[in-house]
């Protein structure tokens, strides 16, 4: 499977995580690292070249910060911009059908505020409904998210294991190692390549 991630931190000299597991994705064989603030600041996307890259790989991975109960504000100019009508959806559009899709996310708040009763009313899968809604009408196959919660408590231990697991999911998607199914049945892909109890920021 060839991954592409589509990354997007508007100030990664300011990140804490993020910026590790941007490392850990960089040694990964097979996975194309794309920085979407380093090559559009003017928000000014070649939605060709876009296109060109999406043809070639199998996965798709936004990986950003939470912001305000979604993603950084290019990836959505890059949605407006690259998935086009006739292209990406739409009677003829069917460029991405059959590939994978889904959000690498780090969230400030603890894993127990994304719950109903919790803090935040509503579940980080709840949220992602425009994505999985938009990848579906787009052909593709939603996986589940790999999220990173409670960053704002994290030790720098807790973050280099947390990029660790990344990395150990980032090897398996690419070798081929989960089913469809497989990743479809959890709730978060980070299920897959699980960590101690220990670290889980409940
Ligand atoms: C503008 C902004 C908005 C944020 N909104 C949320 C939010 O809605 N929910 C949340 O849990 N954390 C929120 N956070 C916290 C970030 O998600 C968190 O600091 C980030 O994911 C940590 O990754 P980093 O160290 O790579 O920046 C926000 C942070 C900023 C700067």
């Amino acid at each position: 499977m060839k991954v592409l991630i589509l990354f997007a931190h508007p100030a990664i000299a300011a990140s804490r995580v993020q910026r590790h597991l941007y490392k850990a994705a960089q040694q990964v064989k097979d996975v194309t690292l794309h920085n979407l603030y380093q090559l559009y600041p003017d928000f000014d996307i070649d939605i060709k070249a876009e296109q060109a890259l999406l043809a070639v790989h199998d996965v798709i991975i936004w990986q950003h910060p939470w912001y305000w109960y979604s993603a950084p504000p290019i990836v959505k100019q890059w949605q407006d911009l690259v998935l086009e009508h006739g292209w990406a959806y739409g009677s003829m559009g069917k460029q991405l059908l059959g590939k994978w899709a889904m959000n690498v996310i780090t969230t400030g708040g603890p894993q127990t505020a994304y719950t109903v009763g919790g803090h935040n009313r509503y579940t980080i899968q709840q949220f992602l409904i425009p994505f999985e809604q938009t990848t579906r009408l787009c052909n593709m196959q939603y996986l589940p998210p790999f999220v990173i919660h409670g960053t704002h408590k994290m030790s720098e231990a807790d973050i280099s294991i947390c990029a660790l697991q990344y990395q150990e999911f980032l090897l398996g998607l690419s070798a081929g190692r989960f089913t469809l199914d497989e990743l479809q049945a959890c709730s978060y892909s980070n299920d897959l390549v699980p960590i101690p109890n220990s670290i889980q920021n409940t």
